[in-house]
């Protein structure tokens, strides 16, 4: 359970905003439970209306620790409600929240057509001032395309704001994060603006950065493109580890030391996947080429953060000799652990080479397997880790849920064909595995 401090306890006792989220997915689902919980009033309006029913039972359709009960404990305490009808949500509120999704054109930039066509049924709804915040996550200057298709749809010239309030909620610690977060960023245009969402997220205690619109869509392209880089930064280390016979896991616990550099994001693996990090890369290359400037170095993170995916696909090569005709098991699906989502996961690059070299894929994930079916096709799911340990040539781990880390290693070696794994998250200390018998490979560790 995701617990609130004292202090915030009481202070929950404020009065309320009035609330609406536009767009019930994973952003938008989280970020209106938790402004319940604040203590504010929540309308959360989506278009599918069996998402919508479902979630009226307190039904979740997403995996994300701790969300099922704060949206069951504020639909009891009246706080939280969801609608198919946006004009109810539009009405009954004076903040009103774009999480819609914004999914990639095929030249990588956001498809912001789901925000325009909402901007416009806001416009023609709103009947008084409104705060309208982009949440979702956008482009810079879409804060000006929203105003510009607000003031063309709204006859009656009725005074509104946009504020740009970028999330960096991360899956599998959304509710943690959304309630605990290192800062709050507000790109608005006045102070009255200014004024009211500093009350809304007062409950919070963060530290709130405002600044103009531009700047906060920035902050958030920015801060997204930097952990993408640090990622690529310490894989690229990784593998001069390797050839150098260093260590990585220790290098990066001695860089952080330094505070200017912090330990997180210094994970080295097989690189970067999810809904976001890809994502807002690409489309942040994409912007800046548009806006006259080619940024090299996010084009080498993207390149580096591809080439992790070929390195574990060799390094199988290395151990098996040929992938043709072997049964490699699958440890581990979603892009990250706990969560069941699979977009831009590893897992799935990773399987279709492998496929393509004709090997025979197993896989077992705690909690992505319904998703994975949808996607990767020729795949024996498999119950648990033993299960797919069994009869296979070598295991490949691609996620690092704490199960995996748990495992009967020697139950594993006795079932499997030949006593080899390679580790794509470094979850295991190679002299433990060497120890164990394992012909054990991993990343940026030169064993
Ligand atoms: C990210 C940002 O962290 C968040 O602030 C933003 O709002 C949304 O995008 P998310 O996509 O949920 O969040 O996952 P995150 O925890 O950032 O992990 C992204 C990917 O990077 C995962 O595939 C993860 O395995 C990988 N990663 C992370 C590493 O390979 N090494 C690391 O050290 C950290």
């Amino acid at each position: 359970m995701v617990k609130l401090s004292k202090k915030k306890k009481i202070k929950k006792k404020r009065k309320g905003k009035k609330v609406s989220i536009i767009g019930t997915g994973h952003v938008g689902l989280v970020t209106g439970a938790c402004l319940a919980e604040l203590g504010n009033r929540v309308i959360c309006v989506d278009n599918n209306e069996e998402k919508i029913a479902s979630l009226n039972r307190g039904e979740i359709p997403i995996y994300e620790p701790g969300l099922e009960e704060l949206v069951k404990r504020n639909i009891r305490a009246g706080r939280l409600s969801f609608t198919t009808n946006i004009k109810e949500g539009v009405n009954n509120s004076e903040i009103i929240f774009i999480a819609v999704n914004t999914p990639p054109k095929p030249d990588g930039e956001a498809d912001l057509c789901f925000i325009e066509a909402v901007s416009r049924e806001v416009a023609q709804t709103m009947k008084g001032y409104k705060i309208i915040v982009e949440k979702s996550t956008v482009p810079v200057e879409t804060g000006k395309w929203i105003s510009r298709t607000v003031k063309l749809n709204n006859k009656k010239s009725i005074n509104f704001d946009i504020v740009s309030n970028p999330e960096f909620l991360r899956e599998g610690s959304a509710v943690y994060d959304t309630m605990h977060p290192d800062r709050i960023v507000l790109g608005v245009g006045s102070k009255k603006a200014e004024r009211i969402m500093r009350e809304l997220y007062q409950p919070l205690d963060a530290p709130i950065i405002v600044t103009d619109i531009e700047s906060a869509e920035i902050i958030k392209h920015a801060s997204n493109s930097f952990l993408a880089m640090k990622i690529s930064y310490i894989n690229s280390i990784a593998n001069i580890c390797e050839k150098a016979g260093a260590d990585i896991k220790k290098v990066a616990e001695g860089i952080p030391c330094d505070k200017r550099i912090g330990r997180d994001f210094l994970n080295a693996g097989v690189g970067f996947g999810g809904a976001c990090l890809p994502k807002d890369l690409q489309a942040f290359v994409g912007i800046t080429q548009r806006l006259g400037y080619d940024f090299e170095l996010l084009k080498v993170v993207e390149k580096i953060n591809r080439q992790q995916r070929e390195l574990l696909v060799s390094k199988v090569r290395d151990v098996v000799w040929n992938i043709k005709d072997k049964t490699i098991g699958i440890l581990g699906l979603a892009f990250k652990p706990n969560t069941d989502d699979m977009r831009n996961a590893p897992s799935i690059e990773i399987i279709q080479m492998l496929q393509k070299e004709e090997a025979k894929i197993k896989a077992y994930d705690p909690v992505a397997i319904p998703v994975a079916r949808g996607i990767l096709k020729e795949v024996t799911y498999c119950k648990d880790s033993y299960d797919t340990a069994n009869g296979c040539d070598a295991l490949v781990i691609l996620t690092e849920w704490e199960e995996f880390k748990r495992l009967d290693l020697k139950k594993i070696k006795r079932l499997m064909k030949a006593p080899i794994i390679v580790d794509g998250r470094n979850i295991f200390e190679p002299e433990k595995m060497k120890r164990l018998g394992f012909i054990y490979k991993s990343i940026g560790r030169s064993t």
